[in-house]
């Protein structure tokens, strides 16, 4: 690499740390988060609170770079925020819920935070994977502090438990996934995405795993049990009803529908003519594969989405074969998934009608921006830690590549618009806080990728292995061979 390159690079890192320090929020004199955006230039709306799931990227950074304190004040803060009382009203946050953000309010002399849990947020959605990004994280700092005493307090026991039991809790249907409204994740806009989202129950899968290892098992045998049941089937039915490469199309292509009862094998009744055969015919390469967008009643959505593929690898919810798969299909089809920026938060856009009466006419969402088929940058962070997971640093580094100079020429915006995310997002804010962690941490994931374990898991436990096995065999021949 040549001098001038290295001292511009040093550069931009250097500016992306102080754009990084000057988000964060103090409350009470300690720095508990970080904003959304630091834009002057527009009107902050709630960027200029801190949102949970965006709060992730700057606490991993954090804590790799030993700045633990922020990230324990973090947790601590929003702990509080949790609501501990069972009720029944159903204009109050659930128990165990966390908010979306919060932000610090002052009045008379004194500070205080104020949560919202959607019920100020555009569209009022419900936040479900903060509560799970919380455990994920809680896990990281006991991790990456070696230190479990945090999780172990009976407050922070307390915590992951009521999230645990919300999740856990027996609802109206019989799947092993969470079941969810519309925009229930960082996609938190009219997308389609109601019902069984892969980003949901990925995170659902990585909280479950978490929660596993910090409970203590004196006290909460009956959720660890819950736990134990729950993971090999929920893991089980994603790797195998999500799943889908050129064999799995084919077996889907000659599906019967209308079967009835226990001996069905087309368990979901997925009419062959739902599915987009003719892009995914040509698109999906020979030894390529991902995990579809969302699975439910004659509902089989074949967009990809990258948060949910990128987690299940590192959270090693995918097969060691499975996630060589997701990556050989990025790396075949880059043009479509990173391009230009990477990367795209799904693919392909929809368009025409389908925009029209999926998004609900969303202005925002017009094809091929912000969340229907816009690249985000902070996603090259969990693309990374992927790549670094299944031994293909070198994709980790061409992503980097692509985007360091262009995000501190463009001022670290939150999203960019176009087939290959050439345009800046039409409505992007700059100084946009997870893309500026996000670019940081990538680097630092790929200089140093003993950090990994931060946010990875390994397989699962042998016993439970087993049980995903019996269930996956008994299951698998059914669906492909009948
Ligand atoms: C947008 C994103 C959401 C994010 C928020 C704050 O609404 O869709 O995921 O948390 O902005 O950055």
């Amino acid at each position: 690499m040549q001098l001038d390159n290295l001292v511009e690079i040093k550069n931009i890192e250097k500016q992306a740390w102080e754009a990084l320090e000057r988000s964060i929020i103090y409350y009470k004199g300690l720095p508990v988060g970080t904003v959304a955006a630091y834009d002057v230039s527009v009107e902050a709306l709630n960027y200029d609170q801190c949102f949970i799931r965006d709060f992730i990227s700057s606490a991993l950074i954090f804590l790799m770079k030993g700045r633990t304190d922020i990230v324990r004040n973090f947790l601590e803060v929003t702990l509080k925020l949790q609501p501990k009382e069972y009720q029944l009203d159903a204009y109050k946050p659930g128990r165990g819920l966390m908010p979306a953000s919060f932000k610090v309010v002052s009045a008379n002399n004194q500070e205080y935070l104020e949560a919202d849990f959607g019920e100020h947020a555009i569209a009022r959605v419900t936040p479900v994977d903060c509560c799970l990004w919380w455990v994920i994280l809680l896990r990281a700092y006991s991790v990456a502090t070696k230190d479990f005493c945090l999780a172990y307090r009976p407050e922070f026991q307390q915590g992951i438990r009521l999230i645990m039991e919300l999740c856990l809790a027996t609802r109206f249907d019989m799947y092993p996934t969470i079941l969810v409204p519309d925009g229930a994740c960082m996609i938190d806009r009219r997308m389609g995405i109601y019902g069984h989202p892969l980003e949901i129950q990925v995170l659902f899968y990585a909280a479950l795993r978490a929660a596993h290892e910090m409970l203590i098992p004196q006290g909460n045998e009956d959720i660890i049990a819950a736990i134990d049941n729950r993971l090999p089937l929920l893991c089980g039915h994603i790797r195998q009803h999500y799943w889908i490469d050129m064999h799995r199309l084919n077996a889907i292509y000659r599906f019967k529908g209308e079967e009835y009862g226990k001996t069905a094998t087309n368990l979901f009744n997925i009419y062959a003519d739902s599915v987009p055969y003719y892009h995914l015919d040509s698109w999906l390469p020979k030894k390529g594969g991902y995990l579809v967008g969302n699975v439910g009643p004659s509902q089989l959505d074949t967009r990809f989405f990258s948060l949910g593929n990128l987690m299940a690898i590192i959270s090693d919810l995918a097969t060691e074969e499975q996630s060589q798969a997701i990556m050989n299909l990025i790396e075949e089809r880059w043009e479509d998934l990173v391009g230009d920026m990477p990367m795209k938060i799904c693919f392909p856009a929809l368009e025409n009608e389908e925009y029209r009466i999926v998004t609900g006419c969303d202005p925002k969402n017009i094809p091929w921006s912000y969340h229907n088929s816009g690249s985000w940058p902070v996603l090259m962070w969990m693309f990374a830690a992927a790549a670094m997971k299944t031994n293909r640093t070198h994709l980790a580094q061409k992503a980097f590549a692509t985007a360091q100079s262009r995000l501190w020429e463009d001022e670290w915006p939150e999203y960019y618009d176009g087939k290959t995310g050439r345009l800046i997002g039409k409505q992007a804010r700059k100084y946009q806080t997870w893309t500026i962690a996000g670019f940081l941490l990538t680097k630092e994931l790929i200089n140093n990728p003993t950090h990994l374990p931060l946010i990875s898991f390994e397989e699962l436990p042998p016993e439970l292995v087993s049980r995903a096995c019996e269930f996956e065999l008994n299951n698998f021949d059914s669906i492909l061979f009948g």
